[in-house]
């Protein structure tokens, strides 16, 4: 079975172009994105790893650790790397990680094998501070994933953790939010959103992004 939003991301130890990597350990305090790509050397994921390569500055200021996984090895992943910095004209700078013998992704069911039997597919997994698995999605190899995507849906998880807020279809960084439906003591309401709100239903109550 998949891993499940809420559950725990499992612990591992495996190499990486940073060297041995113990997950926990290694994420700490930070939020992570663990994605995975198919194969070093081919086309899409050269501008996916130099993508999130050139966001660096995005993850640090909500801090978030990436790390990158196929089954190639550290010695693969560091002459590929050579190539992702020349022709994304980037940096990499964060691991790697060398899962040959496919415990990470079997792990966090990162192989599919009606897609293939042997090669990760497209997977991401945001995880929080406490290690939890907060967010999951998986594209096929021919499709790049929208890391600035990403970026919105952790700033929307962000959100909910600070403010009590969801973020309706489409948001952007700055558009009104959406109050959780749970809080409805008035005093909260008051104190929470000073800015006020607009109740278009019962359940539909808008208000200004709270932090901006
Ligand atoms: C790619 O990254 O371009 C790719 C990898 C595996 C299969 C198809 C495309």
């Amino acid at each position: 079975m998949s891993l499940q939003l809420g559950s725990i991301a499992p612990d591992f130890e495996q190499e990486s172009t940073h060297g041995t990597i113990r997950f926990h350990e290694w994420a700490g305090s930070s939020w992570v994105i663990l994605f995975s790509h198919p194969k070093d050397f081919t086309p899409v994921c050269t501008t996916e790893l130099g993508a999130v390569a050139n966001l660096k500055a995005e993850f640090d200021k909500r801090g978030v650790k990436p790390i990158a996984l196929s089954v190639d090895d550290v010695d693969s992943h560091k002459r590929w790397s050579v190539d992702i910095e020349e022709t994304q004209r980037t940096k990499l700078n964060y691991p790697i990680l060398a899962d040959v013998d496919r415990k990470v992704s079997g792990l966090y069911g990162m192989i599919h094998p009606q897609a293939s039997d042997t090669l990760t597919v497209r997977s991401v997994f945001v995880i929080d501070p406490n290690k939890k698995v907060r967010a999951t999605f998986t594209y096929p190899a021919s499709t790049g994933r929208n890391f600035d995507e990403i970026l919105r849906l952790i700033d929307s998880l962000q959100l909910t953790d600070s403010h009590s807020v969801a973020t309706p279809a489409n948001w952007k960084d700055g558009d009104e939010v959406v109050i959780v439906p749970s809080l409805q003591d008035p005093a909260v309401l008051a104190q929470k959103f000073p800015k006020g709100y607009n109740a278009v239903r019962p359940y539909l109550r808008l208000t200004p992004q709270p932090n901006r």
